[in-house]
Order: structure tokens, then C-alpha cells, then sequence
């Protein structure tokens, strides 16, 4: 049953350790927990928060309700990792407590300010009377030792010009300043994105430098988890602009994660000069709030939300909803966006067979593989994954070599969700080659096409004994058992 407003906003301390558990039994017994990704161990997930390298180890906070698989009132949970591969949940880490977050720590980003000081920027989001909202940009310092020590005020107010919707502040060093920007809604209900700009070292002032400049066209009523990365020295910014007209570029779900590439970042102007067409980020079904950041040692790291707002899932007859996608590498090719998994997880690979796909049912133990397939010149063929024996019931992904075309669709599957959006997706890639690396997981599915050309990252929910593969034509396939 759908939860109220003073539900959704319940203090934590008012849930009994009673019905902790019990989500907790429910959650872990839950036939569609993954089993190499990062879900929450209860209630729900949403944005990847904060994703930084920190004292030695990457840091990945996300956005959680600990208490049901419901939008609650969000803290923000760790997770760490020296590989990417193997993560330690360390647990709840910003908590909504204060006049200035009181009613959710929303979406935010990190900065290493030293060794022992990872500075933290996000959104306190505090309700008043009549549920107006009142949004604050706050500033939080993580230490070395795992304690948060929350700035007594807000870092950033909202200036004059914008409703309440601005929030999710991404941080970015770049010619030997820090800024960050900010996801908005103008009064005239545009969305935009604002640039700020730190005016000490501590990050403790910040001055508001403008709207970004990246498009000609109007962004929807709002732009939600901005942020820029550097790529060959390439802006590129990814965004998730809410209400965008179909005409300025075109999507399927509800609201895309979209990008562009600019030439430079003119500091002066706050502009992306030579900012070219929005992309898609992901042709799949579910992907957004992705976050990017500059690692240290040169790569570009992202990790996206499997998952959209208002969205009913499955999984939430479980006690939970939402989980992260793998850990993406984000590069340029001839100009153009790559995005692939992070070289570090062939790691989780063991358990490698050739196998040849066919008519006839090849079972496998479990949806926690990769498959790798290579289709050439005009070959076609449709691949059948999560099938049932007789394959009356799967996801299929028909691949289309000569126009380059992939459609991937969830029709047939025993769980029907999510319909209003359609039950089919596809993606356009070079033609003449298709070589498609796909991550199954337990209920996610990521296909990534030549090397990350395109992408296209979905949920998909089925009974447990749909592990059968079948194509329509033979073709060979390498498959390899994921770890967990
Ligand atoms: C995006 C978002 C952000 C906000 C957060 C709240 O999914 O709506 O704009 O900060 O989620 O959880």
C-alpha cells in the first residue's frame, strides 16, 4: 500500500527492531538479490553519491531509505573498495539530522581536501508547513577515521530566480579552482544548471558564477545530478533533464540520463564552448543520477542508478528497490563516448565455457555471467536470456549486423512491471561488427556494445528456474560464472 507523507518522513528511531528484521529476513531471502552488484541491505537505493578515491580506497556512497522500499527520508550510505570489485559496506554515514537536512540528505558529491579530510557537498532537503520544501546546498567533512562533522550552516543558499527543485552539487577542480554545479528550476520553471565557485581552500565559501551555457535549447522544468568530467582534457557533461521536449533529442523512459561533449569550460563566461548534441546516455530501460568522477590515476569512473524515480519495482514485495550498476570507465573514442566496465572486473570471472548457442536449450547454473558474442558483417540473429526450457518465456535481443540495430525486449517475461514505457529499447551502433559483452545478474541485465559504443542497462525480473540461453541461429558464445 502506498505510503503517506508523515510515513515516508517517520524518524528512524521510531522503526522497532522487530520490524528491521524482519525486512532484513525479507530482503535476504529475496529471489531477485544480486549477486556481484551493490544493492542496499534493505529499503531503497537510489543515486550513487560521492564517488571519490580517498585514503587509499574508493569511496561510493548512494542514497538509501533503510526502512521499506519506498522514496523515504534519505541518508546516505558507504560503501568502500581498493579494486572497485570487492566492496565493504560501511554502513549509513550522513544522516538527515539537522534543521538543515531534516528531511533527507539528498544527493551530493566528494572531494578529497587532504589524507585525512574528504570534504563532502550535498542537498538538505527540510520540509515546512503545507510540505513546501526548502532545499540547502551543505558541506560535510568525512575523516580518515570514518566520522562525519557536518558544517553548522549551509554552504549555499538558493539565489533568487529559482524554485526550491535545486539540488545534487558536483564538485569539479579544474584550472586551479574548484567548482561545482548545481541541478535547477528557474521561476519560470526551466530547468538549468548553475555554476558556483569555491573562494577558500577549506571549500567553506562558495560564490555563484551563473547558469552553465551548453545548450541552445530549453532544458525541461528541471535538471536533476549534474555533473561535468574531463576526458582528454574534454568537458563532458552528463544530466538528467526532467520534462525535455522529444523533438530537442529523443527517449523512452520517463526521464533520460543524457550527456553532451564541449570543447573547453570557459571559466570567464561559464560556458561548454563548442557544446555538441545531447546523447543518451544508455539505451536501456533503467539508468540515471549517474555519477562520474576524475579518478587519480587518470580514468574516468561512473556508476549509475539502476533504477528511475516513480517507479514501481518488483523487488519491493521484498523490502527493497534499486541497485548500482558496475563500475563504468568513461573514454573518448574518434570523438565520441565509450563506456565500458572497469578493466578490474575480468577479476570476477571464473568458470570460463565456449559454448554454441542454439534452437536447443543451454542451461546454466545461475544469471550471474558474462556472455561475450562477436557477429559480423550481415549476420542476424536473435538472442534469448532469463528463458524458461521451452524458451516460451525470456528477454530477447535481436541483433541486426548490417544496419546496425539492437532491440532488446522484456515482453515475455512472468513479471510484468513498468509497461507504460514501453516493452521494447534499442540502440544504433557501427555496422559490421557486433561484439556484445553482457553482464546478467540476477535481475539486471547490462549489454555493452563494441567495447562500450553503446550501452543499454535494464532490471529484469523472472522466476528463479529461468536460467536457460537459446539464438535462433547457432552461434558461438563464450560464457564465463561471475563471482559473487
Ligand atoms: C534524483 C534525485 C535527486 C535528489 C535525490 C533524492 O534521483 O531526485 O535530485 O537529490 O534523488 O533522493
Amino acid at each position: 500500500k502506498p505510503w503517506t507523507s508523515a510515513e515516508r518522513y517517520r524518524p528512524y528511531a521510531d522503526y522497532s527492531a522487530d520490524y528491521a528484521t524482519a525486512l532484513t529476513t525479507a530482503v535476504d531471502t529475496s529471489a531477485y538479490k544480486n549477486t556481484y552488484h551493490i544493492q542496499p541491505k534493505t529499503g531503497l537505493l537510489n543515486d550513487p553519491n560521492g564517488f571519490s578515491f580517498f585514503n587509499g580506497k574508493y569511496h561510493l556512497f548512494y542514497q538509501v531509505f533503510p526502512y521499506g522500499p519506498v522514496h523515504g527520508i534519505k541518508s546516505w550510505a558507504l560503501m568502500t573498495s581498493p579494486d572497485l570489485i570487492h566492496w565493504t559496506d560501511e554502513g549509513l554515514k550522513l544522516f538527515p539530522d539537522t534543521i538543515f537536512d531534516s528531511h533527507g540528505a539528498y544527493s551530493g558529491s566528494a572531494l578529497p581536501l587532504s589524507e585525512k579530510e574528504l570534504f563532502l557537498f550535498y542537498t538538505g532537503n527540510t520540509r515546512g508547513e503545507n510540505n513546501s520544501r526548502d532545499a540547502y546546498q551543505n558541506g560535510a567533512i568525512y575523516t580518515q577515521t570514518g566520522d562525519i562533522h557536518k558544517f553548522d550552516a549551509p554552504l549555499l543558499r538558493t539565489p533568487e530566480g529559482y524554485t526550491d527543485h535545486f539540488r545534487d552539487p558536483m564538485i569539479f577542480d579544474t584550472h586551479g579552482h574548484k567548482f561545482a554545479i548545481i541541478g535547477a528550476q528557474t521561476c519560470e520553471e526551466k530547468g538549468t544548471v548553475v555554476l558556483a565557485q569555491a573562494t577558500n581552500d577549506s571549500l567553506t565559501a562558495w560564490d555563484y558564477k551563473g547558469q552553465l551555457q551548453f545548450a541552445q535549447e530549453e532544458m525541461g522544468y528541471m535538471i536533476e545530478c549534474p555533473n561535468l568530467v574531463f576526458i582528454d582534457k574534454k568537458p563532458v557533461l552528463l544530466f538528467c533533464p526532467q520534462g525535455l521536449d522529444k523533438s530537442i533529442a529523443d527517449y523512452d523512459n520517463v526521464f533520460p540520463n543524457m550527456y553532451v561533449i564541449a570543447d573547453d569550460f570557459d571559466v570567464e563566461s561559464a560556458t561548454l564552448t563548442q557544446a555538441g548534441k545531447l546523447h543518451n546516455l544508455d539505451d536501456g530501460f533503467e539508468v540515471y543520477a549517474t555519477q562520474a568522477f576524475n579518478a587519480p590515476d587518470g580514468r574516468v569512473l561512473a556508476s549509475s542508478w539502476l533504477g528511475l524515480p516513480d517507479l514501481d519495482v518488483p523487488s519491493q514485495a521484498d523490502g527493497w528497490q534499486g541497485m548500482l550498476s558496475l563500475v563504468k570507465e568513461l573514454t573518448l573514442k574518434n570523438g565520441q563516448l565509450y563506456q565500458y566496465p572497469v578493466v578490474e572486473t575480468i577479476s570476477l570471472r571464473h568458470e570460463k565455457q565456449n559454448i554454441t548457442l542454439s534452437e536447443v536449450a543451454t542451461t546454466i547454473d545461475s544469471n550471474s555471467y558474462e556472455l561475450e558474442i562477436e557477429l559480423r558483417q550481415d549476420e542476424e540473429n536473435e538472442l534469448y536470456l532469463f528463458a524458461n526450457d521451452d524458451n516460451s518465456s525470456h528477454v530477447s535481443l535481436k541483433i541486426d549486423v548490417k544496419n546496425g540495430k539492437i532491440e532488446l525486449n522484456r515482453a515475455n517475461l512472468p513479471v510484468s512491471w513498468s509497461e507504460n514505457y514501453g516493452v521494447t529499447r534499442s540502440t544504433q551502433f557501427t555496422p559490421g561488427k557486433a561484439k556484445l559483452n553482457i553482464f546478467a545478474d540476477t535481475s539486471s541485465l547490462e549489454i555493452f556494445v563494441n567495447d562500450g559504443e553503446k550501452v543499454m542497462s535494464s532490471r529484469i525480473f523472472t522466476v528463479p528456474e529461468n536460467t536457460y540461453l537459446f539464438a535462433k541461429n547457432s552461434l558461438p558464445a563464450t560464457i564465463w560464472q561471475l563471482k559473487k
